[in-house]
């Protein structure tokens, strides 16, 4: 007997059609840990479609019921709420398995009939989101494979609707990242494919767009009449973990600015959109990357630092040096550390640097974007050569502690003139109570409703490869060139103080 329907209060959602989810890679990490705990917190929310299902596919051989319980397993222990049992048990039966290895075309013809049976058992009307949580030389094979099985077909209405997700690392330069896009583009139209950024899934970040566009304070003065400069900043504790096999590969400039700080970088300095519709939201972001000067050639070195982290602690945990990592090679040169200068070149930032630094064994997680405004002049409070007033701030705090806090100063109480900095604080967690979805929730039913504003579009990808590539080219070329090391639990290289000290500034402490 089928399933019941999903229980479901839609709140302010459109209704979302009904469909199945296919998962390639499901037996991995990404499944278990982030897409099933987000699709069960759709479920918890009451915004899935009343009628779903979602096959794992995966090489391991696995009956159901094994699949079923690694994701009850991957919910309970990585679930923003608690798994609840009567939640589950509606959940549950909808999840099926279908094994098959990604290379052979006897897994897509079986995975059409497993689809075409569940489908009829189920009610479903062929809606389809293939998403692949596999390794980027896995998708065009994978598209072939649909496209030769019949699974596959173009975005005609009234036929139900074909997507296909893809998670980064979309290549790993220019070149590569337009064959994967070729492969893609000739098997989907491009309004069927969506690229992930899960750091535009991130709330906060979401919230970037309505403080800057829902507030009349900001725009204003968002330019370069009075803003000094930005630093965008995602330093994070652990070190690479057990993903050496493919970090050692990409590294921090591809694994995190490349896609990540760039979007955040649009988001900030993007011209506002004419409207909220998702492509031109995504020319607006598009425009930031096109405007980006180069650094090529002598500015490789002049406005990148590059290294790696060396022994030490954090917190009381001990790490080794990246090198002695398990699984990176020993004189493995891939940078875990980056900071660099840039500059959009358009009238709204003309003069106006951005420094952007990541890094893996650093002191504290955070991320943040930091708008230093203009000093005021030098009169009146500002007066005294030797006490100069700290410029005003806005720091948009990404995670964790998700807020914001606006720098001023302020008169200190009693009877001199005596000035301070003070904050003014918005916390999401004081000022709303409920909590913050994953990005992978909001993410997955975006493509359930078809809404591609938070997705990176063929041209974006590129156009943000296409000047990544310079800097990879550059540092090629400086290869015999010592890596700066950084202690583990410490805040990068020296280089990258001396980066931005010699435009008189210094990172903002976190
Ligand atoms: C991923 C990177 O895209 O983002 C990881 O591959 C990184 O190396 C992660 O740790 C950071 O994401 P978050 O959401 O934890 O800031």
């Amino acid at each position: 007997m089928p399933p019941a329907e999903l229980s479901t209060p839609r709140g302010q959602h459109a209704p979302v059609e009904p469909c199945t989810l296919v998962i390639f890679g499901a037996s991995g990490d990404l499944a278990r840990r982030k897409l099933m705990p987000a699709v069960y917190n759709l479920q918890v929310d009451g915004v899935l479609p009343s009628n779903l299902a979602v096959i794992g596919t995966g090489r391991k051989p696995m009956q159901p019921a094994e699949f079923r319980s690694r994701m009850r397993e991957g919910i309970a222990k990585y679930s923003r709420r608690p798994l609840d049992p009567s939640t589950w048990s509606a959940f549950e039966p909808r999840l099926y398995y279908h094994r098959g290895a990604i290379t052979e075309s006897a897994t897509y013809t079986e995975l059409k009939s497993t689809l075409d049976t569940i489908e009829a058992e189920l009610g479903l009307p062929g809606n389809r989101i293939f998403y692949l949580a596999v390794p980027p030389d896995a998708f065009a094979p994978i598209a072939q494979g649909l496209q030769q099985a019949g699974l596959t077909h173009p975005p005609v209405p009234p036929r139900p609707f074909c997507r296909i997700i893809v998670e980064k690392p979309i290549g790993h330069n220019l070149d590569s990242a337009r064959r994967i896009n070729t492969a893609l583009g000739q098997v989907f139209d491009e309004s069927q494919i969506f690229r992930i950024d899960h750091y535009l899934g991130k709330e906060t970040v979401q919230n970037l767009m309505v403080l800057r566009f829902a507030n009349s304070i900001f725009e204003p003065v968002w330019n370069n009449k009075y803003i000094d400069h930005v630093q965008i900043t995602v330093s994070e504790t652990e070190g690479v973990g057990t993903r050496a096999a493919y970090y050692d590969e990409i590294g921090a400039l591809r694994d995190m600015v490349q896609n990540h700080m760039l979007q955040l970088l649009c988001l900030v300095a993007m011209e506002p959109p004419p409207s909220l519709d998702p492509n031109v939201v995504r020319d607006a972001r598009i425009d930031v990357l096109r405007g980006l000067r180069p650094i090529a050639g002598d500015d490789v070195r002049k406005m990148t630092v590059r290294a790696q982290y060396g022994a030490g602690n954090i917190h009381g945990k001990d790490l080794p040096s990246y090198r002695r990592e398990p699984g990176v090679k020993p004189d493995s040169t891939t940078e875990t550390y980056v900071a660099l200068k840039l500059l959009v070149e358009n009238w709204r930032w003309a003069g106006v640097p951005f420094y952007l630094r990541t890094g893996k064994a650093m002191p504290v997680r955070a991320s943040e974007i930091a708008v230093q405004f203009k000093e005021i002049p030098q009169i009146l409070f500002n007066a005294p050569p030797h006490a100069p007033q700290a410029p005003n701030v806005l720091a948009i705090r990404i995670q964790p502690e998700e807020g914001f806090a606006l720098r001023v100063i302020s008169k200190v109480p009693g009877t001199k003139a005596h000035t301070r900095p003070v904050e003014m604080n918005f916390d999401y967690d004081d000022a709303f109570t409920t909590g913050t979805p994953e990005a992978y929730e909001r993410l997955l039913l975006d493509v359930m409703e078809g809404d591609a504003s938070l997705f990176m579009r063929r041209d974006a990808v590129e156009a943000s490869w296409a000047w990544i590539t310079q800097i990879l080219d550059g540092w090629k070329r400086d290869r015999s060139e010592r890596l700066p090391e950084y202690p583990a639990g410490t805040w990068g290289p020296a280089e990258a103080d001396r980066l931005i000290q010699a435009d008189g500034r210094s990172w903002r402490p976190l």
